[in-house]
């Protein structure tokens, strides 16, 4: 499987503010890439801090996209991923519309009853992977077992900070916006606990930028460990 990181940061590397509500960083043109980059992939996958901050849809905006898809007879958006150990989706979260299919990924600890909730609804699966969190490499092979053979990480830094820790990344696509969000308490692309031994930080390499919505896009490819 193919692990593609996408994420739009300020200049000081903020994803949002310290009340982690969903702020405009990009403009047009990147959401036109980052649909693109959607309609490449089987599925798109955010933690559920983005979806209880968010409530994303993570569906393709253009119709021209979702016609493509079906022209090579894969469904007309990608399937959408929610890592959860906990089963937080709320039941009327945007990601669980009936627009695609969404895999739950949960972990043992999650009450049963919430679990039993979401899984009424037809469009989702959930795959138990974990026992207090959720395992992120035996998650992602069930997905690919699923036929995801690309896997676009939308956010947000917890959950990316835990895919790089993993050593599950293979791209990583930034777009830099002009703008400064500040805080020490905003989310960056990558939180969670952290790298300290220089030896365990992902090396990239740099294989293209663009220059869009007065800001650029870094794409970085993740080095063989
Ligand atoms: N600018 C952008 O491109 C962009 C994109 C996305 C999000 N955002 C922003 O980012 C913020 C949300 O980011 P976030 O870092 O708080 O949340 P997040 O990464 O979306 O979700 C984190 C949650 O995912 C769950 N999770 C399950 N398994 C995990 C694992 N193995 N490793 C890590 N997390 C796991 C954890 O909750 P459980 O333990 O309950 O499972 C964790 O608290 C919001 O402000 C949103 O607006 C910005």
């Amino acid at each position: 499987m193919r692990v593609v990181v996408n994420a739009a940061v300020s200049a000081d590397g903020k994803l949002s503010t310290r009340h982690r509500e969903q702020v405009a960083i990009s403009g047009a043109e990147d959401f036109a890439r980052v649909d693109r980059l959607r309609a490449d992939g089987d599925a798109v996958v955010v933690g559920v801090g983005t979806v209880l901050a968010d409530d994303p849809h993570l569906t393709l905006d253009d119709g021209d996209l979702r016609a493509d898809r079906e022209d090579r007879g894969d469904p007309p958006n990608p399937a959408r991923v929610v890592a959860d150990s906990r089963a937080r989706t709320p039941p009327d979260a945007r990601i669980v519309d009936d627009a695609a299919r969404t895999y739950l990924l949960v972990a043992d600890a999650a009450p049963g009853d919430r679990v039993a909730d979401l899984e009424a609804n037809p469009t989702v699966e959930v795959i138990r992977a974990g026992e207090d969190r959720v395992d992120l490499p035996v998650a992602l092979d069930r997905l690919e077992a699923e036929g995801v053979e690309q896997l676009m990480v939308e956010g947000g830094g917890e959950l990316i900070f835990s895919l790089f820790a993993e050593g599950l990344v293979d791209d990583l696509s930034v777009f830099v916006g002009p703008t400064v969000i500040g805080g020490r308490e905003a989310p960056t692309l990558a939180d969670g606990e952290g790298f300290v031994d220089p030896e365990a930080f992902p090396e990239l390499r740099l294989t293209d930028t663009e220059r869009i919505d007065g800001g650029i896009v870094l794409h970085w490819t993740v080095a063989e460990g």
